[in-house]
């Protein structure tokens, strides 16, 4: 296991449409370990495989909660080809990623979804859930189809945000 490099905006590995998951493997297990590994260094609530530079339809997230007792036990959730099969209402939320230092910005999402996805040995799961779980899985999802959470902002906040990332390129 090792912590894997995190690629960050503009690198194209993010813009790319992933792939289909098929072998439920050994190799699978290591690199979902190694996702695992590098979610909790950076830290981050979630992480999909193209942010590690694999074009996989792969995610893991955190799901331990916050308070002080259940800090100990880091838990996660390894969610595999994933599909929004319903959505409903809406939420704007502050939303920030592992790929796009230095930004945090309101994102609009839909306040409850449900999603169709295997698990690490390839079973099927349906998982209906809203609020904040709901959007780090659309934020997530997201990266799965190469779009990133500055795609969502509006025009002028994405072209400020883009000249920045220009100038810290030339620096
Ligand atoms: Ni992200």
């Amino acid at each position: 296991m090792s912590i894997q490099k995190i690629y960050q905006y503009p690198e194209p590995v993010l813009r790319k449409e992933t792939e289909i998951i098929t072998a439920f493997d050994e190799k699978l297990a290591h690199l979902v370990e190694e996702m695992v590994e590098t979610m909790y260094d950076a830290p981050g609530v979630g992480l999909a495989a193209p942010q590690i530079g694999q074009s996989l339809k792969l995610i893991v997230v955190d799901t331990s909660r916050d308070s002080e007792e259940d800090q100990q036990q880091q838990q996660h959730m390894v969610i595999i080809n994933p599909q929004i099969i319903k959505h409903e209402g809406s939420q704007v939320d502050e939303e920030g990623c592992l790929s796009v230092p230095e930004l945090t910005a309101k994102v609009n999402r839909h306040k409850k979804i449900t999603v169709t996805y295997q698990d690490l040995t390839g079973k099927e799961h349906e998982l209906t859930t809203e609020d904040r779980f709901a959007v780090v899985l659309q934020h997530e999802i997201d990266h799965l189809n190469g779009i990133l959470f500055i795609d969502h902002l509006s025009p002028l906040k994405r072209s400020l945000y883009k000249k920045k990332v220009k100038k810290w390129l030339k620096g």
